[in-house]
Formats: structure tokens, C-alpha cells, sequence
């Protein structure tokens, strides 16, 4: 597997493999690989005949008071990864590569509403950080196919709704979290977690689990987040947000209505901000 910087040698390699009639299939990261991620690469294997990766810390995606500078960066594990899981061609850029016209001063993509509420409510500008970066990395790739996680579920959204309105031509296909044996969702960031506090994480996917049980089995909206933000209390976690809302645009779900849900939560737990979700009309998740 090669690794390219540039992003005239990306598009050399990639219009290489298109002339001779290979289906591109993208699987973009910031690095810091496990099991989750590996996961989006082999889905990328079986549906396209080349798969591109890319290992980049979006500067603009990151709010002042976070965890840019200490993202962990571990690129040549990540290499030696890739390469092992079938990803034929790394690009992994410098900032400069990226925006060429600085982080503040270059073009943005906004995806208003979507972009907006939960994490974008806690993380102000992030989903235009990701939308800016996934824009230049899906142009720069054009690939059939790109793969994302569910486990980020609004980031998901928001990509799909870009990709809608500015017609990419390219599918966005959403591939299922990769848990721990805990139900802790995998993450770079759980890292920051001693290992006891990494045991006690996994109070999310049980309260998500719980959030699920409760609104089938009819209980309202308002009294299955109020009782997961006290399970999570309970454990010692810091919750921003546990809500039950519509799967496909994160708005508030009509009094009743049983299907087409999501459980969503964020929550702080030591250093780490960890979020998870659970589609309610999903039994096999
Ligand atoms: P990163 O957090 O590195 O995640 C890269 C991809 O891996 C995302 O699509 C994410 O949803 C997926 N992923 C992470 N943990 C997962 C898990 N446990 N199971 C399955 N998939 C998982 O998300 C980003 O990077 C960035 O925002 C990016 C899209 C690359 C833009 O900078």
C-alpha cells in the first residue's frame, strides 16, 4: 500500500485505476485505527475494486478548548493496518495540503438545521469543519462509494444531506458500530479512559439499550431521558444530552409514534466526551 501526501499524486493514482475501469470505494478517518474503522475498510473491500483511506486531523472540526493538539497521531501503526486490511492507497496530508488558504480565511460548507442541534449545539462549527473537509476529500477522491459509521450518527446525516444537495455523485453507504464486550463503543478517544472508567462506559449503550425497551414499550419521550440522564448521573458520567428523536432528521418525535427513532447520547466521562446511539425500530442491534 502506498501513502501519498499530495493531492496531485492522489489524483494521478486514482485516475490510474479509473481508466482501467475500477469502481473507487473511500473510507476517510483521522487516524488512531481500531477495530471500528477496519470495519468501514473491509465493507469498502467488498463493494469496490480499489479502496482509498485517508489519516487526517481536521483542524477545523475542533473547537479551541479541544483535543486537537492531543489527538493521539499513530500514522505509522495506522499504515501498517491499512495495508494488512486490504486498503490499497493511504493519503494522509499536511494541513497546508487541505486548505490552502487557511483554516479561517478558505471555503466553508455549512449544513444548516442538521448541523446545528445536539453535537453541533455543544460543539459549535464542528459539523461545518466536517463538511468542509469532506467535501474537499470526496472531490479530491471522487470516489463510487464512501463509507462512514453509524456510531456517528448526526455526522452520518450530515454528510448524506451534503451529498444530496450539492448532487455528489458518489453513495454514502453507513456501516454498524463496533462495540467493546462492554458495549462501549470503539473510539480514538477512549483512549483517554483509565481502565476502570473504560468499564464504567459502558452505562451508554446499557442506557441507550434501556432508552429503547422504554419507548416500545410505550412510555413518553420526556420520561426516558429524564431516567437515562439519571442512570448516567448515577455512574459518575457527565451526560450533555440523552434524547429520543426522528431517525431521519434528528427532530423531536410526534406524542405516540413508536418507529423511525433514535436513542442519542453524549456524555463526559474523565477527559473524554464519548457519544453513542441506538435505532429503536432495529431489533438486531
Ligand atoms: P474518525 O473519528 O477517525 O472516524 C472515521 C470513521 O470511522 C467515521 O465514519 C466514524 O463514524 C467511523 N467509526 C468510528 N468509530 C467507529 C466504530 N466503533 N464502529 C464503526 N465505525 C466507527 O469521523 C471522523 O473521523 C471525522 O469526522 C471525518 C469524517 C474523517 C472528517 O474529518
Amino acid at each position: 500500500m502506498e501513502t501519498v501526501t499530495r493531492a496531485e499524486a492522489l489524483r494521478a493514482r486514482i485516475a490510474a485505476w479509473r481508466r482501467a475501469g475500477a469502481r473507487i470505494g473511500f473510507v476517510p478517518t483521522m487516524g488512531n485505527l481500531h477495530a471500528g474503522h477496519y470495519s468501514l475498510i473491509a465493507i469498502a473491500r467488498a463493494r469496490a475494486e480499489r479502496v482509498v483511506a485517508s489519516v487526517f486531523v481536521n483542524p477545523t472540526q475542533f473547537g479551541p478548548r479541544e483535543d486537537f493538539a492531543s489527538y493521539p497521531r499513530t500514522l505509522a501503526e495506522d499504515q501498517a493496518g491499512l495495508a494488512a486490511s486490504g486498503c490499497d492507497l493511504l493519503f494522509a496530508p499536511e494541513v497546508e495540503e487541505m486548505y490552502p488558504f487557511g483554516t479561517s480565511g478558505g471555503v466553508r460548507v455549512e449544513v444548516p438545521g442538521l448541523g446545528d442541534v445536539l453535537d453541533g449545539a455543544a460543539r459549535p462549527g464542528h459539523f461545518a469543519g466536517v463538511a468542509t473537509v469532506v467535501t474537499k476529500l470526496l472531490n479530491l477522491v471522487q470516489p463510487e462509494l464512501a463509507v462512514f459509521g453509524q456510531k456517528d450518527y448526526q455526522q452520518l446525516l450530515v454528510i448524506r444531506r451534503l451529498v444530496a444537495d450539492l448532487r455528489l455523485p458518489v453513495e454514502i453507504v453507513g456501516a454498524p458500530t463496533v462495540r467493546e464486550a462492554n458495549g462501549l463503543a470503539m473510539s480514538s478517544r477512549n483512549q483517554y479512559l483509565s481502565a476502570e472508567e473504560r468499564e464504567r462506559a459502558g452505562v451508554i449503550h446499557r442506557t441507550l439499550r434501556a432508552m429503547r425497551e422504554a419507548v416500545l414499550a410505550g412510555r413518553t419521550v420526556d420520561t426516558v431521558e429524564q431516567e437515562a440522564m439519571r442512570a448516567l448521573a448515577a455512574a459518575g458520567l457527565v451526560p450533555d444530552y440523552a434524547v429520543v428523536r426522528r431517525a431521519a432528521d434528528l427532530t423531536a418525535p410526534d406524542p405516540g409514534v413508536r418507529t423511525g427513532l433514535i436513542a442519542l447520547i453524549a456524555a463526559r466521562l474523565g477527559r473524554a466526551r464519548l457519544i453513542d446511539n441506538l435505532l429503536i425500530d432495529d431489533a438486531d442491534q
